[in-house]
């Protein structure tokens, strides 16, 4: 039988440019891979991510409006469209603790920073501040509580003298676009 039939159906949600939806896109072509993606939702019409999905012939939503009404569009279509895994790629909502009870299926995101440390936004440049030698990405399971979920997986990147957030952004960037595809393949393989 034709592996295809096995592959995961992935969903991601986006709010910006989806270099990572590009990644994990670009994963999900290779013969190995263990999953597909099937759906891509942004709460952004002007999300750059859409362009690319929609080039690529991906089934692509815009989803308007507050939290409440965004989770009470996406969960039926979720459910409709048997998604098995849904991966948060750039997505700026944090979802409410009802909508990922009740969906049922594992829900990953992609951070910059080596979690715990520097949850929440402009962790590079509170890396640098900090003085760390190292940051990196992590993958993680999604909860309610904001990039505090069980990590799944971390990849580590050299903070170096001359780097300021831009260029670490860039670094920490490259890593994450292995890391995430990898790490999504793995968790499709189970
Ligand atoms: C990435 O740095 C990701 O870790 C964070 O938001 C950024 C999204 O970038 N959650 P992109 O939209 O995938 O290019």
């Amino acid at each position: 039988m034709e592996k295809l039939n096995f592959k995961k159906k992935i969903c991601v949600f986006i709010s910006g440019k989806g270099s990572n939806l590009q990644s994990l896109y670009k994963y999900s072509l290779l013969k190995k891979s263990n999953y597909k993606i099937h759906l891509v939702v942004s709460d952004k019409h002007e999300a750059k991510g859409l362009i690319f999905s929609k080039n690529k012939k991906i089934k692509s939503i815009v989803i308007n409006g507050n939290k409440e009404a965004f989770e009470k569009k996406i969960f039926h279509i979720i459910k409709k469209e048997k998604i098995d895994i849904l991966c948060l790629a750039g997505f700026m909502k944090i979802l409410s603790s009802n909508f990922i009870t009740k969906l049922k299926i594992p829900i990953i995101n992609i951070h910059p920073s080596l979690l715990p440390k520097y949850k929440g936004l402009n962790t590079h440049q509170r890396a640098i501040d900090n003085n760390e030698k190292f940051s990196g990405c992590t993958v993680h399971y999604v909860t309610e509580k904001l990039d505090s979920g069980k990590i799944i997986s971390q990849k580590k990147v050299k903070i170096l003298k001359k780097d300021n957030a831009l260029s670490l952004s860039k670094k920490i960037l490259r890593s994450e676009h292995k890391l995430f595809p990898e790490t999504l393949d793995k968790i499709c393989k189970n």
